[in-house]
């Protein structure tokens, strides 16, 4: 028997992590199985993963947006800061698969109900509203769905296959929308009231202002946190091959 003591060295200095047991092994062409294992690991990311360094997913911190006023009936610079999401964990899986030969990914999610808060600073006008105030906003969100499309591809590290998502669309399609900008018009119930109002009303409008941010948001975390556990496990330690 020969040993090669290069061989041992490479065994010592790169250890074979074994994989978080938040991630359940599947099949790769078992979707049913990887919709139940990418469910049951978000909904184990609450506190995030320190050994991935995954950061916590509730809540999620999310990162400061700011939109400039456009012209029409919703002409508002919005600045949001400090924003939060919670209850993310919560999402149902509704499909999730992977075609490694094209190397894409498709993720659908249903999400029940998400609470956001954040600061805001809003200036402008909205319909017959003028309006420059700061203060807390917050929101929930039911029944919405989340769609991704994600490609990625190949490489090979330490004589194994990773994958890296290069590339993700994300989309909200939301469903009910309830936001609450509280004390716009300092003291002034009854302008709060009607700007809450107005807001809810014509909620479609207000948040498609907002969405591509947001969605670049997502979709950039999403990414970078599916890119910590592909980079870190081969398509064979985090799949079974057939
Ligand atoms: C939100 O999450 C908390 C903590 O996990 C949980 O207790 C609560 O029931 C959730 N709320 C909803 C509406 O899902
Ligand atoms: C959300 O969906 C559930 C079941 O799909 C339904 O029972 C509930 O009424 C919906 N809630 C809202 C606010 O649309
Ligand atoms: C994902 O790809 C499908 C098929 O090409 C397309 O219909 C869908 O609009 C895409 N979704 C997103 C969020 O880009």
């Amino acid at each position: 028997m020969h040993f090669s003591p290069v061989a041992f060295y490479l065994t010592i200095i790169v250890p074979c992590l074994a994989l978080p047991n938040i991630f359940k092994r599947c099949k790769i062409d078992d979707d049913k199985c990887l919709k139940s294992s990418v469910e049951y690991a978000i909904s184990n990311l609450g506190n995030g993963l320190e050994e991935l360094k995954i950061g916590p997913l509730d809540p999620l911190v999310l990162p400061a947006i700011e939109v400039q006023a456009i012209p029409g009936p919703i002409s508002l610079y919005q600045k949001y800061s400090n924003g939060m999401y919670r209850n993310f964990t919560q999402l149902k899986v509704v499909q999730f698969k992977v075609d490694l030969d094209k190397c894409q990914m498709y993720l659908e999610a249903f999400l029940p109900t998400i609470f956001f808060s954040g600061d805001y600073s809003i200036k402008g006008r909205l319909f017959l509203l003028e309006i420059d105030s700061d203060g807390t906003v917050t929101g929930t969100s039911t029944n919405s769905t989340l769609f991704a499309n994600m490609t990625c591809v190949k490489y090979q590290q330490n004589n194994n296959q990773h994958i890296k998502v290069t590339d993700l669309q994300a989309n909200f399609v939301w469903g009910e929308i309830l936001i609450h900008f509280g004390d716009v018009f300092k003291g002034n119930d009854k302008l709060n009231e009607e700007f809450d109002k107005s807001v809810n009303e014509n909620i479609a409008a207000f948040l498609e202002i907002l969405k591509e941010d947001e969605m670049e948001i997502l979709g950039a975390l999403i990414k970078d946190y599916a890119n910590k556990v592909f980079s870190t496990y081969s398509v064979s330690e985090i799949f079974e091959m057939s």
